[in-house]
């Protein structure tokens, strides 16, 4: 098998020609990431791609749906993603209204994800009516990552999160907005939301990965919403139905912010003869964190 990372010497950050030559090589882990501390996890772990999703705007910021995701803010958290990554191929999601005007629009904008977010690839929403922006950023020397079945992008044209491709004629419109993409140039593609069975058709039938959400297992691999996977949800939050929980993340923060408020509130937080602690001093004097490790 090529070895497409490492040897001795420092691990070179994956591109996305890489990325799209293990196709047939091996199964590609995708995740979402928003931050650096939580980028800088999940590269150590061996995670593929991390995509700097627009999803931040409902499992960072709480909004009930994507639409309202600022590219401002998108390329700040790319910075602090491609920051604390090494290996990872980072991918900067073009949020609403950010890829949907003019192709020159487009460019600029993608271009803020790699200049300033230190991304190597973009990714963008839709089928062959986003061939001529696609185009664009392309000939900008921007690899783009495509995304077709559910949108999220588009909720009020489908009409709510549904299942995408159930019908014939979906189902081979999606097959052929898969072959333009691919034609086009795109290095892998998004399958979010479709039966398994057109799923496997459209991979077998495209030259690029295909990253499933809710699309079965016969993808070229898989991309799940972090916050998903770990269990870090509001109470109650809905959560799709094919995402495999692997962590309760919530319920450990819940329970520890639930012993920290206990031990304030009874004064056993910090404790005066805890030498890790910064402690007040009978005159007033503070005692640096610092000092207690000098
Ligand atoms: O924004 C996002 O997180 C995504 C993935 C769900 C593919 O687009």
């Amino acid at each position: 098998m090529t070895q497409l990372y490492g040897g001795t010497g420092p691990i070179p950050r994956m591109t996305a020609p890489q990325f799209r030559a293990l196709k047939g090589v091996r199964k590609l882990a995708a995740l979402t990431a928003y931050d650096a501390p939580t980028a800088a996890l999940l590269d150590s772990a061996g995670v593929d791609l991390l995509l700097v999703g627009d999803s931040i705007e409902m499992v960072v910021y709480g909004a009930a749906d994507t639409l309202g995701a600022s590219l401002d803010r998108m390329v700040g958290h790319a910075r602090a993603v491609s920051g604390a990554s090494r290996r990872a191929l980072v991918v900067g999601d073009m949020p609403y209204l950010t890829y949907h005007t003019t192709p020159a629009e487009a460019v600029r904008n993608a271009s803020r994800f790699v200049v300033e977010g230190g991304c190597r690839a973009v990714k963008l929403e839709g089928g062959a009516q986003r061939l001529v922006m696609i185009e664009a950023i392309l000939n900008a020397e921007i690899p783009v990552m495509g995304h077709i079945g559910l949108t999220p992008q588009s909720i009020h044209a489908l009409g709510g999160f549904k299942v995408q491709g159930r019908s014939r004629t979906e189902a081979e419109r999606l097959l052929d907005d898969a072959q333009r993409l691919a034609e086009a140039g795109v290095f892998a593609l998004v399958l979010e939301c479709v039966p398994a069975d057109l799923a496997a058709q459209i991979t077998e039938s495209v030259p690029v990965p295909t990253i499933g959400i809710g699309a079965g297992p016969y993808c070229d691999g898989q991309i799940l919403v972090l916050h998903d996977l770990v269990g870090l949800t509001a109470p109650g939050a809905r959560i799709p139905k094919f995402v495999k929980r692997y962590a309760d993340v919530g319920s450990i923060i819940a329970e520890a912010a639930r012993e920290y408020v206990k031990d304030v509130t009874e004064g056993a937080f910090p404790a005066s003869e805890d030498g890790d602690r910064a402690v007040r001093k009978p005159a007033g004097e503070v005692v640096p964190f610092a000092a207690h490790h000098g």
